[in-house]
């Protein structure tokens, strides 16, 4: 498991939950109709089709974002708005919210990716809750990793003051990354006339950050720097 995971799993302080969560994560799998559905590991699964986090790794990169700025929120609850904050249901909540990413999506001619068999006919949201009913865990984590899309886009508004946060850290991160993508994404198309496969995060603020430091130009050097750093040789293809 990545570090940067482990990190964030051994700050829920409840042992319990801790084993339970960390058992899902490492065989993040379900049984339906007599079939295992295993998918695609926790830390090279992308986090979505195209729209935001759609790369190899990109789950990894958004849970432990997510994390951070669910755990920012959680601080200023406490500490500005003095209410309470259960942290292991926020912190569980966020490890496990899309964990059944790995299962929905699969890789095609390893450029891009699609819905597997399963996510063709199940969504996420839907598999992880069941799952963790299966599981026994507390109705209140239950309740977090069902309404993380709030009520507009999944099946319940966020009730509880740790839903909420789960709900808002999602939703800012998503938004944060996607609309990088998206720009990252443009600026490729517009300079060179054509899109980068599996453009990663950390790719796509670089190419936004030259863009600002050095306009189109800057565009051009990033995307010529990336090529090179995916070809094998290290060099231009
Ligand atoms: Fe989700
Ligand atoms: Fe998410």
């Amino acid at each position: 498991m990545h570090p940067r995971l482990i990190r964030i799993i051994d700050q829920i302080e409840d042992s319990d939950l801790r084993k339970k969560v960390r058992k899902l994560l490492l065989e993040p799998q379900i049984i339906v109709e007599g079939s295992v559905y295993s998918g695609m590991g926790f830390e090279i699964s992308p986090a979505g089709l195209y729209k935001h986090h759609s790369y190899p790794g990109g789950l990894l990169d958004h849970t432990i974002a997510t994390a951070e700025l669910a755990l920012s929120l959680a601080k200023i609850v406490k500490e500005i708005y003095h209410g309470s904050v259960d942290r292991d249901l926020v912190l569980s909540g966020i490890i496990l919210h899309d964990v059944f990413k790995t299962l929905i999506y699969q890789s095609e001619k390893g450029y891009r990716y699609v819905n597997s068999d399963l996510g063709e006919r199940l969504d996420h949201l839907s598999l992880i809750t069941a799952e963790l009913i299966r599981r026994n865990f507390p109705i209140d984590l239950v309740h977090i990793v069902c309404a993380h899309h709030g009520g507009q886009a999944g099946p319940t508004w966020p009730r509880t003051v740790e839903a909420l946060i789960c709900h808002l850290a999602d939703q800012t991160d998503s938004q944060l990354n996607g609309e990088v993508l998206r720009a990252a994404r443009q600026l490729v198309r517009r300079v060179i006339g054509e899109e980068i496969p599996l453009l990663s995060s950390e790719e796509a603020f670089n190419i936004v950050n030259e863009k600002t430091l050095h306009g189109l130009e800057g565009v051009q050097k990033a995307f010529s720097r990336i090529m090179k750093s995916r070809s094998p040789s290290g060099k231009t293809a």
